[in-house]
Order: structure tokens, then C-alpha cells, then sequence
């Protein structure tokens, strides 16, 4: 079965990469069939069902998910919809459009929509057009020069990341992630529910709200002690009376009982939050050096630091494969850097 996820535009390849870090979290193997702006279509060895919604509800960076129909070039449309048979949509539907930067400009919205309106008709005659409130709604994505067609299945309720957005937080700390970062990182760690998450650098708890949200648990620490009590308040006025254990302590030398499934981390990197004596740099590399010490072999580890704050190298000399990275640009002066890590076994 072919899925198609429509993506946030936020980022160039990092919404990808959440989306197969998700599935790979519930082990579910998949192959890629198209990769383009905006868009990703994943044939997965499973018959989807309820796991859609389970991975929607996962996702920081994705719009909306459904089943693939069909793609097109523009020049063979519509008469290339002939060739196509229609989905089964129910009693009311909506056809939508979207367009990706600018694509496939001599195509009209509204011409496109009308005429995937006609398709679905024809093979569904007893259904009709229902722009509020439809049952099913294809969709049609105009990116990298194709027409993308896909029957949505679930519209990715990205609402509850507004409600932990840092400033409507009723603890926050200027130097905060996005929660959507957040979440991100905590799903490219390939985190399942239930794992063990260690945040050694905890903040106000932003990674902590995203690793609870997904139902793994976590130990969070900080050198700062008002950190540790304010990442608790703001845990607790979302919900989250249990499955985390709050220490006050130093990232390189934390005493922990067992090792960890995985470490989601954000360090600080202005020279204002480190200790006398200390540089942000020098802080983030001993702590690589150290993490061996708090992750099982295997585990995965994500860190976020400022792009050139650490080089591959460092993660190599202390045992760890670097999978991947990605740029995020936050502002003139801050372009995080996002390493995603495994320990080896
Ligand atoms: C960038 S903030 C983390 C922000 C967090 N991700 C959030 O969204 O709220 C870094 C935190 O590291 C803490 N910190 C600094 N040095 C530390 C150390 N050696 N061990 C543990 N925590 C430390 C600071 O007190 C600060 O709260």
C-alpha cells in the first residue's frame, strides 16, 4: 500500500526524515516511491489501518496523510484522469488543491479541483460535493512539476504543539526549542513508547514535554536547581503527573542506576549558561565523551547544538555512528545544528 505524506515546508528534509524515523520507531519497513517538495509517498509492508493515526499522531512536520491514487504530469491533465479509477468516497466529498512554491502555475486551483470533482463523480454517482463538512477529501499536491493525487486519510492535528508553543508556557526560558523542534528530535531518536529518555540538559523541559506526550519515560537533569523546579511546574500543568524522575546535577557526571534507551538533548550554548570556566564547545564535546556512560549500546542519540559547535569526529571517537544531520536556522546569529546518533553495540 502506497501512503502519501504532505509536509510542512519548514524544512527541506528534515520533515522526511521524521516521517521514516517514526516508522521505523514501529518498525514498519517501507520503500520510497516518490520524493519531492513537500511531499513524500511511502509504499509500507503493512496494511495501514489504524497505524496511520497512531504515526499522525507522532508527527511535528506533516500536514496531512492519506492513500496515494496517482500522479500526473501537468501537460496530461486532465485526460489522464481517464486512465485513472476513481476512488470510492462515500456520500460527500471535497476535492483540494494545493500548490508547492509556486509549481505548475499553468494550472488553476480552481480548474483543478473542478475537474478531479468531475472524476470522482462519474465513478461515484451517488455521492456529492461537500465543501464543510465532507467524508473523504482527495487531494491534489502540485509540486516539483507533477500532480500528486491522494485520499486524505487523517489531517495532522498540529494544534497541540501551539498550546505548548515556549511563550504560552507557564515556566519559559528565552533560550527554549520549538516545540515542533522538540518533537522532531524526540521521533528522529526513533523513540518508542515506553523507552527510557534521558534530557541531561533539561531547561524549562520542552524535549521533557515531548518525550511524556508520546508515552516514553523520562530522566531529566539540570545543573540549575530553579531549571529542575520549573521544568517540574511545567510538566505538571500539562498533565504529567508520572513517568519521569527530575535530578539536580551536573551532564558529566549524572550517577544513574541503569542506562538509558535513548538521550534527546539540547546543551547550552551561549556563554552566559555554561559554568565559570567553561566553554559552550568545550561542554557539548565532553559530554559526547561521556554519554557511553548513560546510553545502552545501540541507543540512539540526539543532540541540537549551535552548526559549528562540534564535528563528526567527536562522535566517532566516543563510539557513536553518525546517521544523520540537519541545519535549522533559527534566527541571524543561531543555526542549530541537529546530529542524530546511534551508539554502537
Ligand atoms: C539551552 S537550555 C535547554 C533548553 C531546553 N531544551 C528547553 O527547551 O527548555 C540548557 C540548559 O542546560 C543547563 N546546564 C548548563 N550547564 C549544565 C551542566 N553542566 N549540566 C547540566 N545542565 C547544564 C542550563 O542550566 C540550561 O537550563
Amino acid at each position: 500500500m502506497k501512503v502519501a505524506f504532505y509536509l510542512s515546508g519548514e524544512h527541506p528534509s528534515l520533515p522526511k526524515a521524521e516521517v521514516k524515523a517514526v516508522l521505523e520507531s514501529f518498525n514498519v519497513g517501507f520503500r520510497t516511491h516518490l520524493d519531492l517538495e513537500s511531499l513524500l509517498v511511502l509504499e509500507l509492508d503493512y496494511p495501514p489501518g489504524s497505524l496511520i493515526e497512531k504515526v499522525a499522531d507522532r508527527l511535528a512536520y506533516t500536514r496531512s496523510i492519506g492513500r496515494f491514487l496517482a500522479v500526473l504530469d501537468p501537460s496530461d491533465f486532465p485526460t489522464g484522469l481517464k486512465r485513472i479509477r476513481p476512488p470510492s468516497v462515500g456520500r460527500r466529498f471535497r476535492a483540494t488543491a494545493i500548490r508547492v512554491r509556486g509549481c505548475c502555475r499553468e494550472l488553476r486551483r480552481v480548474e483543478v479541483e473542478r475537474e478531479v470533482g468531475g472524476w470522482i463523480l462519474r465513478g461515484n454517482p451517488h455521492t456529492k460535493v461537500d465543501l464543510t463538512h465532507p467524508e473523504s477529501e482527495v487531494v491534489v499536491v502540485m509540486t516539483s512539476g507533477l500532480l500528486v493525487f491522494y485520499l486524505r486519510e487523517v489531517e495532522v492535528d498540529r494544534t497541540s504543539f501551539k498550546i505548548k508553543e515556549v511563550a504560552a508556557r507557564p515556566f519559559v526560558h528565552p533560550a527554549s526549542m520549538r516545540p515542533t523542534l522538540a518533537r522532531a528530535m524526540v521521533n528522529l531518536a526513533r523513540t518508542r513508547e515506553g523507552d527510557l529518555v534521558l534530557d541531561p540538559f533539561l531547561g524549562v523541559g520542552g524535549i521533557a514535554l515531548e518525550v511524556l506526550s508520546i508515552g516514553a519515560r523520562l530522566i531529566g537533569a539540570d545543573i540549575s536547581e530553579k531549571m529542575v523546579i520549573e521544568a517540574k511546574n511545567n510538566l505538571i500543568a500539562y498533565g504529567f503527573l508520572e513517568g519521569f524522575e527530575l535530578i539536580v546535577g551536573d551532564a558529566l557526571s549524572l550517577e544513574l542506576d541503569r542506562k538509558v534507551d535513548r538521550i534527546v538533548t539540547d546543551p547550552p550554548y551561549g556563554r552566559m549558561s555554561v559554568a565559570v570556566g567553561r566553554s559552550p564547545e568545550g561542554l557539548v564535546r565532553d559530554f559526547v565523551g561521556r554519554a557511553p556512560t548513560y546510553l545502552k549500546g545501540g541507543g540512539w542519540m540526539v543532540i541540537s547544538v549551535p552548526k559549528d559547535h562540534l564535528d563528526e569526529g567527536v562522535f566517532g571517537e566516543s563510539g557513536f555512528d553518525v546517521v544523520e544531520y540537519f541545519d535549522v536556522r533559527e534566527h541571524r546569529s543561531l543555526t542549530r545544528r541537529v546530529w542524530v546518533t546511534r551508539l554502537r553495540e
